[in-house]
């Protein structure tokens, strides 16, 4: 054998011996890794203690609304700014788009989408009025919502009416109890037809204060039946679902990553399907509003902290850190469950009339004390809200239908502790509240709830 195919043969059975030798190596690394790992046993009170800064008066079971942030985000946070300052024109030149560009790619794959059909935005509301106002409306169009969508957007739709003559805003209800999904998509087709003319809707994939699961690929697809553009707003489920934008069809997706994903507020993203991404236009008018893809057009270089946009990384590895997105959906529906159901009890309350393959799985809503809502009937559930918050349980509080109800949310830092302080807290507050009759200073942002309440 020729010296050269002899040396051949020995590199090549040596790179195989050292490939073969390896295998066990890097099994042995990657078992460690997964052992350093938090995992989900850790999550609850001990998660809390070492890795949130978290008020101890207080009881957080509302990441449905405001989520908790991890002390690392605030560090990372911080750190990054740290870097920014040292040096403010190379990170907008060059280090602020590079480590952006990661983010989109990470949370492309994590929410199922195609990064060319994402671009991360600061918080739903920007999402939602986007793909409302990039839309050229006629008159005789008609927007359609759902009476639970979520009061901000029945606003922005309102916006879109005030600017556009003869384009109209249509509210349907879907009545309880909700039995499955197909009340929910029977009441959508009932709607779409007794109103021609729908151009456009919002559709809750998780609904606010009724915490209801939509079964939004269904929906589109009746939507798209009826020649309606359906637009998703996605505010909860980032973190709380599995995500699989690009199987659902729909002509926009808004998402929120402060809320169950737990990044500081001001980070969210907008998918946009190929088709509407010409017509897609940044609410802000600056320097890059004519570049040929839609996502440069929401990065142009003026005064602005991103940073939140950059923590996307951080939080998808926290979620890995902790057991994944799936081992944490079933921790915190089964103790979310279990909280409901301890609530409801010890309060004498019903559940919302809602099946559980419809129920959001990190939320539930239950009615509550008789005692507290009497001792409040001559105020509103935002004043409840406030009282409540102020005796340390956070929790959301809404009025559906006639009565008033608490939706409880259940995420990584929550244990049962928290549960039985709000059913104490609110006991508490059922008690002391006996002689509540004043008038309340309410919040501006609450009132009015739309100009569908002032023509009422
Ligand atoms: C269903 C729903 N949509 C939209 C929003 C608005 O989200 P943001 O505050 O990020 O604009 C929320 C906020 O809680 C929501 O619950």
């Amino acid at each position: 054998m020729p010296d050269n195919v002899r040396l051949s043969a020995v590199i090549c059975s040596s790179v195989g011996l050292v490939f073969v030798l390896s295998i066990p190596l890097v099994k042995f690394i990657l078992k460690r890794r997964k052992s350093q790992c938090r995992g989900i046993d850790k999550v609850g009170k001990q998660l809390r203690e070492e890795e949130f800064d978290l008020d101890e008066g207080c009881s957080f079971c509302n990441s449905g609304s405001w989520s908790c942030v991890p002390r690392r985000f605030i560090d990372r946070q911080t750190e990054l700014i740290r870097q920014r300052e040292k040096n403010n024109q190379l990170w907008a030149i060059e280090t602020e788009p590079n480590l952006i560009w990661e983010s989109h790619e990470l949370l492309a794959e994590f929410v199922g989408a195609k990064v060319e059909n994402i671009a991360i935005i600061d918080n739903t509301s920007t999402g939602t009025n986007v793909a409302l106002k990039s839309q050229k409306y006629s008159p005789g169009d008609k927007i359609l919502l759902c009476s639970f969508a979520y009061p901000a957007v029945i606003k922005q739709a309102e916006a879109v009416v005030q600017g556009n003559p003869g384009v109209e805003l249509v509210l349907f209800e879907i009545p309880f109890p909700i039995k499955g999904e197909d009340d929910i998509i029977n009441a959508y087709s009932k709607a779409l037809e007794e109103h021609p003319g729908i151009k456009i809707t919002v559709i809750d994939h998780i609904s606010s204060d009724t915490a209801i699961l939509f079964p939004i690929k269904a929906l589109v697809d009746l939507c798209h039946k009826h020649d309606v553009m359906a637009v998703i707003d996605g505010a909860h489920t980032p973190g709380q679902i599995k995500l699989t934008l690009e199987d659902y069809g729909a002509d926009y997706y808004v998402g929120n990553l402060c809320k169950w994903m737990m990044i500081p507020q001001n980070a969210a993203f907008l998918w946009v399907h190929p088709k509407h991404q010409d017509e897609t236009k940044p609410l802000v008018t600056s320097h890059t509003v004519y570049a040929a893809h839609f996502r440069d057009r929401f990065y142009p270089p003026m005064t602005k902290d991103r940073i939140c946009h950059i923590l996307v990384k951080d939080a998808i590895e926290f979620y890995e850190e902790l057991g994944g997105l799936e081992a944490i959906a079933a921790r915190n529906a089964k103790m979310v469950t279990e909280a409901a159901a301890m609530l409801s009890e010890a309060w004498g309350t019903p559940h919302l009339e809602v099946t559980r393959d419809v129920r959001a799985p990190h939320m539930a809503v239950i009615g509550l004390p008789k005692d507290l809502t009497e001792a409040y009937v001559n105020n509103t559930p935002v004043d409840l809200y406030h009282d409540l918050m102020k005796a340390g349980v956070s929790v959301r509080v809404s009025s559906i239908g006639e009565e008033t109800w608490c939706r409880i949310s259940c995420h990584v830092w929550n244990d049962w502790d928290d549960f039985e302080r709000v059913r104490d807290g609110v006991a508490m507050l059922a008690k002391n509240s006996k002689m509540n009759t004043g008038e309340k200073i309410r919040p501006p942002y609450f009132v009015p709830h739309s100009i569908m309440d002032q023509t009422k």
